[in-house]
């Protein structure tokens, strides 16, 4: 009882806030930092980009010392993360745990003079996916616990909570309604042990919502349904009428937890997106549109509720940039999640706090030159084939699939694209556009309408070739603790 009441103040001046105050935006809106990309944004880049637009809080996937660095004396919340390869040893010993925690995290937390402001440690990504099978599941409890414990013997437990995101298809029903949800059969006696372990803890449950795979996989979930539109067709359940599909995903979950005996535990939508590539329906009008709506959802009336799980108490946008080595397993949509691209740019509009200001793009980046690969049209390409598909293989062609900014590319330009793309992710070495004599460097952009034909960063790698300008550092950094100063009021309230 006394835990409940404890959770309640600490949720409440949150939700009191989301609902009362005409707030030109949801304060507590996160973003995930992938870092699968082949030229990365450097990470101070990322922290000024981070800052200028108002975002105080990142999850990681990892617990890379650069990242962290860069977010010290920040004022930015922060989720570290761990990889799932590591579950197997966390969860066979406290040792390894206990390595982790004071190699990751002790000298981060506990330096006074550049702190930084670690919430939560997210054990495992999604290891619950259907697809990974037994390879990772069995050993998130055992290793959050040994987690849990290293913390609590480095006197970090009270700062840092031990949190397990899980993915959406963990989750089932049989009417595809939320009033028959349960756990996936296979994973229901872990999500249990997983669940006591987060009671005990008053750690909250971290959980994906898919809708831009559920819109994609079935064929009964209209776009308008996906994408908050007045006009979809609303969904009955027993007691409950749906107009789109975050609420029926929210409910989903809510009500699994409540059968599982866990109708208290508070909700962290720990990652959420539309993208912006790579498939149909995959564009960026669509993904400002999803976007907008979540917000203005998460406002407005119909998710208003003196019931405090009627809104999950933070949310976490997928994702921050585009990141072009993800793996394209699930799909090619799947290295096209950023709400920036690679290099930092705004693919659209969207209010993370900043209000009705534009959102500001990184600053000062630092591309290569301005040189491209093409296939040069004036040899034999009939044996071009090959090599443009080696080419993908090794590089991104994914906005050449159908649906994709590239698609319309006709041949050989889409062979171009294949190749450009290989010649950028190996630093436009020369050699890199080859390709048994048929590649042409060249300083005209082939850029053509929607499909960019990219220049990638001059990252600290490519960076020893070339020499490197830091002129307008003190600048930004001027600019940043300003607007620190003034955002950072709305953040004490929440601590
Ligand atoms: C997790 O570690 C414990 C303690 O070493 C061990 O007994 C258990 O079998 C491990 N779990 C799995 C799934 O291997
Ligand atoms: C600390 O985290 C990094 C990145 O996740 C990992 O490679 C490293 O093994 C961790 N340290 C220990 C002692 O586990
Ligand atoms: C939608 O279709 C899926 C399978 O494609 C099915 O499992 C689900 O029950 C359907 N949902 C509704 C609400 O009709
Ligand atoms: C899940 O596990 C609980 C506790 O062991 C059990 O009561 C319940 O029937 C299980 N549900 C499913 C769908 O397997
Ligand atoms: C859903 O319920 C509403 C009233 O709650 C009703 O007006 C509507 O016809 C129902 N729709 C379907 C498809 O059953
Ligand atoms: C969504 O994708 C489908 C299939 O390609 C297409 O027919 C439809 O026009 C797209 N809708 C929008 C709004 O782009
Ligand atoms: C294409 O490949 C075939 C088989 O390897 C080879 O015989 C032919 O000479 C090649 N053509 C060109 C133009 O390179
Ligand atoms: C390029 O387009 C041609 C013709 O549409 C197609 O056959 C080929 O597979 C495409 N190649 C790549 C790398 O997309």
């Amino acid at each position: 009882m006394a835990s409940q009441n404890l959770k309640s103040t600490r949720i409440f001046p949150f939700i009191s806030l989301l609902l009362l105050l005409p707030l030109p935006a949801i304060e507590g809106v996160g973003v995930n930092w992938g870092t699968a990309a082949s030229h990365p944004l450097p990470p101070l880049k990322v922290v000024e980009l981070l800052k200028a637009n108002n975002i105080n809080k990142v999850k990681l996937f990892d617990a890379d010392p650069l990242l962290l660095q860069s977010l010290a004396g920040s004022n930015i919340r922060v989720t570290v993360g761990i990889p799932n390869s590591m579950l197997r040893s966390l969860n066979a010993s406290l040792k390894a745990a206990e390595s982790w925690v004071h190699d990751n995290l002790t000298r981060f937390v506990s330096d006074r003079a550049s702190r930084v402001l670690i919430d939560y440690v997210a054990v495992g990504d999604e290891p619950f996916l259907q697809s990974y099978g037994e390879q990772f599941y069995p050993f998130v409890v055992g290793a959050a616990a040994n987690i849990q414990m290293a913390l609590f013997k480095s006197n970090l437990a009270v700062k840092v909570k031990v949190v397990a995101p899980c993915s959406y298809d963990a989750f089932t029903s049989d009417s595809g309604l939320p009033s028959n949800a349960r756990f996936r059969p296979d994973v229901n006696r872990t999500m249990i042990e997983l669940l006591t372990f987060l009671n005990r803890h008053q750690s909250p449950f971290f959980v994906t919502i898919s809708p831009f795979q559920l819109y994609h996989e079935n064929k009964n979930i209209s776009l308008n349904f996906a994408l908050f539109r007045q006009t979809a067709h609303a969904r009955n359940d027993t007691h409950k009428t749906y107009k789109n599909i975050f609420d029926l995903s929210y409910d989903t979950i809510i009500s699994a937890l409540s059968t599982a005996g866990f109708p208290q535990v508070d909700i962290v939508i720990s990652r959420i997106g539309w993208p912006t590539d790579g498939a149909p329906n995959a564009t960026s009008s669509l993904a400002e549109e999803f976007t907008k709506g979540l917000i203005n959802h998460l406002h407005s009336g119909s998710a208003k509720s003196s019931k405090r799980q009627d809104l999950p108490t933070e949310i976490y946008f997928f994702s921050l940039l585009d990141e072009d080595k993800r793996t394209i397993i699930n799909g090619n949509f799947e290295r096209h999640w950023g709400v920036f691209t690679f290099d930092g740019q705004a693919k659209y509009q969207v209010d993370f706090g900043q209000g009705s200001r534009k959102l500001i793009n990184a600053q000062n980046v630092e591309y290569l030159s301005s040189k491209w690969c093409v296939v040069n049209n004036n040899k034999d390409l009939s044996n071009v084939t090959a090599l443009a598909s080696d080419a993908c293989a090794a590089a991104d062609c994914t906005s050449l699939s159908a649906g994709g900014s590239c698609f319309d590319l006709s041949w050989p330009g889409n062979i171009s694209y294949a190749f450009n793309s290989y010649y950028q992710q190996h630093d436009q070495n020369a050699d890199s556009c080859y390709f048994a004599g048929l590649g042409l460097i060249t300083t005209v952009d082939p850029s053509v309408g929607t499909c960019r034909f990219i220049v990638q960063l001059r990252t600290s790698h490519s960076m020893s070739i070339h020499e490197s300008t830091f002129s307008t550092w003190t600048i930004s950094s001027t600019v940043i603790i300003f607007l620190l100063l003034l955002t950072g009021r709305w953040q004490e309230m929440f601590l």
